[in-house]
Order: C-alpha cells, then sequence, then structure tokens
C-alpha cells in the first residue's frame, strides 16, 4: 500500500505537504507554522503543470471558507444577548474566488473548483457554505463519485436527513450555481422546460412566436447543480419527458429540447446543450415504495426506465454522535447532555417509524428548531417542557401517534408537559 493510499484512503483524512512529503490532517497550519506559506501560495506553488489543477482536502476548503466568514462578520448563532428577531433580508456575503484551477480530492474523486469569472450571472446561485454542516463522508464521496462521472444522482431517505443540504454543500464547496426545483403534480412542462410565446420583432413591429427557456435549459446551459426535490410527486407525463434530460448522448453531452406549441407550425423545436458541469440530482422520501401512506401524493412511483436512468443514493439520519454535535452547533450552544436526548429521541422514534409503523418521523430539520428553541427558551426562563410541547408534540399530527411519541420522549428523558 503506497503512503497515499494509506493516509489518504478516505480522502479528507490525510492530506500529503508537497512542501516536505508529510500527511496531514489539515494542512493550513502546518503550511503556516512549518513553511511560513498561505494555503493560496501554496495552492499557486504546487498547481500540476500538464492539468493546471492542485488538489486541497475538502477540510482545507471549508475550513479557509469558515474563515473567510468570521472575517466578514458571519451572522451569530442565537446567543443569550441575542436582539429579538428582525424581519431584514440577510445581504449575501461577499465572498472572495477560490483560487482558479484547485480542486477537491473526494475520496480519490477529483471535483474542480469552479472560477468565478466563468459563473457570469448567475454567482448569486451558489450556495453559502454552512459553517455548522457535519459532512457525511460516505455520502459525500458517492455524491462526488456521480458528479465526477456525470451521473444523474437519486438521493432517497426519510424527510430531513440532509438529501438537499448535502448537494447544496457539495455546489458551495465547488463554486457551483445550483437551483431547486420543488416538483409536485401541478409542476408543468413549460415551467421545467420552456414554451412557445408570442412577442413583437423590435425591427418589424411583427408578432413572431419564439420559445422562452424554462429552468432546467437555463440552468443547464450556466454549468448549474440542478435538484428536482421530490421527483416522485411529479406527474408522470412530465417525469417522461425527464428522460432526455438524465441522458447523455455518445458524446457524453446532455441536452434538452423544447417542444414548440402543436398549434403553432411556425416555431421550431430548441435545443439547447447543458454546459459539461452542469448536473442532475432528484431527492425524494421514498420513490414510490410509500406503503403506509406517510408522504401524500408522492405514490405514483417512477417507472423502472426512470429509475434506470439514476443512481440511487439511501440517506438515512446521523448518527446520534454526529446529530448530537450538529445540535450542539446549530443551537448555539445547547448542553451536550440535553442535545443528546434529542438526538436519541430522533433515533428511537425513527425506529418505531421504520419497524412499527409510526406515522410520524423526528426529521433532523424539527430537531434542530427544538435545540434552538430549547437554548432561546431557556435564556428567557421558559419551560424546556413548553419547547418539546410545541415543536414536537403539536406537530404530530394524529391524536394516537402523538401519545406514542410522547412516550418516547419520556423514555429518552427530555421534559414532557403532563
Ligand atoms: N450533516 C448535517 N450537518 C448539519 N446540518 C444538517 C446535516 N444534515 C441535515 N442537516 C440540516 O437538517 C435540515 C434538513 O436537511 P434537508 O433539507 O437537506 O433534508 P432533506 O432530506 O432534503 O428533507 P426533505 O425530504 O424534507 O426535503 C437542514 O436544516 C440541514 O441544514
Ligand atoms: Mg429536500
Amino acid at each position: 500500500m503506497s503512503a497515499k493510499e494509506k493516509f489518504c484512503k478516505k480522502g479528507f483524512e490525510k492530506v500529503e505537504c508537497k512542501e516536505c512529503g508529510g500527511f496531514y490532517h489539515s494542512l493550513a497550519p502546518h503550511l503556516g507554522k512549518k513553511h511560513g506559506i498561505s494555503v493560496d501560495e501554496y495552492v499557486a506553488k504546487h498547481r500540476d503543470p500538464d492539468t493546471g489543477v492542485a488538489p486541497l482536502t475538502i477540510s482545507e476548503y471549508a475550513s479557509k471558507q469558515i474563515d473567510r466568514g468570521r472575517k466578514k462578520g458571519a451572522a451569530p448563532l442565537p446567543t443569550a444577548k441575542a436582539a429579538s428577531p428582525t424581519t431584514t433580508a440577510p445581504t449575501a456575503p461577499a465572498t472572495p474566488p477560490p483560487p482558479a484551477g484547485a480542486v477537491l480530492d473526494f475520496g480519490g474523486w477529483e471535483l474542480g473548483i469552479r472560477d468565478d469569472a466563468t459563473l457570469d450571472g448567475f454567482r448569486d446561485h451558489v450556495p453559502a457554505h454552512d459553517p455548522n454542516w457535519e459532512p457525511d463522508d460516505d455520502i459525500l464521496v458517492r455524491l462526488a463519485e456521480h458528479v465526477a462521472l456525470n451521473e444523474v444522482a437519486l438521493l432517497v431517505g426519510p424527510t430531513g436527513c440532509g438529501k438537499s443540504s448535502t448537494v447544496a454543500e457539495l455546489a458551495a464547496l465547488l463554486n457551483r450555481p445550483m437551483v431547486r426545483i420543488q416538483c409536485d403534480a401541478t409542476t408543468s412542462y413549460s415551467y421545467l422546460f420552456g414554451k412557445t410565446i408570442v412577442k413583437k420583432d423590435d425591427s418589424t413591429g411583427q408578432a413572431v412566436t419564439a420559445i422562452k427557456k424554462g429552468i432546467i435549459p437555463r440552468f443547464g446551459e450556466a454549468g448549474a447543480f440542478i435538484v428536482l426535490d421530490e421527483a416522485d410527486a411529479l406527474d408522470p407525463d412530465v417525469r417522461i419527458a425527464l428522460h432526455e434530460v438524465l441522458e447523455r448522448d455518445a458524446a457524453g453531452r446532455r441536452k434538452c429540447t423544447i417542444e414548440a406549441d402543436d398549434q403553432d407550425d411556425t416555431a421550431a423545436a430548441q435545443v439547447i446543450w447543458f454546459h459539461p458541469d452542469a448536473r442532475i440530482f432528484l431527492t425524494g422520501n421514498n420513490m414510490g415504495s410509500d406503503i403506509a401512506g406517510n408522504y401524500g401524493g408522492t405514490d405514483s412511483a417512477p417507472n423502472l426506465a426512470f429509475l434506470d436512468r439514476c443512481e440511487r443514493l439511501n440517506v438515512s439520519y446521523p448518527d446520534r454522535a454526529t446529530l448530537t454535535r450538529i445540535l450542539q452547533k446549530k443551537s448555539g450552544g445547547l448542553p451536550k447532555n440535553t442535545a443528546k436526548l434529542i438526538a436519541d429521541a430522533v433515533h428511537e422514534v425513527l425506529v418505531s417509524h421504520t419497524t412499527a409503523d409510526l406515522p410520524w418521523c423526528f426529521s433532523v430539520r424539527r430537531a434542530i428548531t427544538l435545540a434552538t428553541k430549547m437554548k432561546l427558551y431557556s435564556e428567557r426562563g421558559i419551560s424546556p417542557a413548553v419547547a418539546v410541547e410545541r415543536t414536537v408534540l403539536d406537530n404530530v399530527h394524529l391524536p394516537e401517534p402523538r401519545d406514542d411519541v410522547k412516550e418516547i420522549l419520556q423514555r429518552v428523558g427530555l421534559p414532557v408537559t403532563k
């Protein structure tokens, strides 16, 4: 086994320093201390002359992003002195562009960080990096593999387990624009792909027909990550129309054909070629296997031909220790023992949901809300049991499962009102 295989097996555990040949969990402090250079200088110096790229680890890039966020005064987490909530929209932080030509290594799958200069009007569509994100190495490496191979990743898992945010985090790390399309049975062909419109020709003043591109070709041309959330809820006819963009041609290219209006024989169909960086992701809670009916509106299973064009990636809730860390960080410092109780409750409810038909799920999303409320309530002298009641029990939609969930919460040791 080579030194690289030994130390970099999972891509972001240890990385080789090209200055001295040693392996380190994090290069940034080592470079500063031992070699007196910054990560940017290191990347510029060690960029491969043939490929023009310099590998970083994901943790290196993420830590740089976090540093930048700190310098720019990232939004503070809730604290005892937090001001009352305001409705002012946060202004987008002006993150400096990442080093051009840099790549991130995800377990051997190297993905290029997009240069800001190539983003044109799509810079605002690059998601913000979440400094409190806890990466799941396995999911991330598999997702990176699908991106590297230009495959369509189909992420399947219970609500609030982190499917959409994992793709967003990858887009943030790679400086790629991303668009999320929330699908349901009414999502139309024209919204997704495009439609024929009548407009005035500026030079002749005559009415002419033209094709207006839908959201998929617009973001496909820009090389964005296109995320179709809840793709299993799409109308079957629209879903079948998606087949074309799920495939690549013999030259490896992806395209989208926007059909002209049937009634109008003056408009021709238009073909839009995707930028080579464009990727399609699909997310869903069950992909038609919702036998218990927990995810209404998603019960028309995509057919085999649709599923055959995708690579399925099953996602579950983060394990208890990871979830405890997420809850502590995202609540702005809930004590570890309380965060652990919430993580236990999430997992106990999940077991009942999957093995005993409990028709409710305690998602990571709701767990973060509970942790944040418990922290804020404690600062305001409100009982933590009230937070549990309002955030969890009031949101279980039926009386019987509410009693079951209450029992689980009591069993793990969370405070519950009588
Ligand atoms: N590994 C993680 N680290 C930090 N936060 C996480 C992690 N996984 C999930 N979250 C948080 O949990 C919440 C739910 O995640 P997300 O929206 O990605 O779930 P989802 O699986 O897409 O859910 P749905 O099926 O309902 O769309 C988000 O606030 C996200 O930031
Ligand atoms: Mg989602």
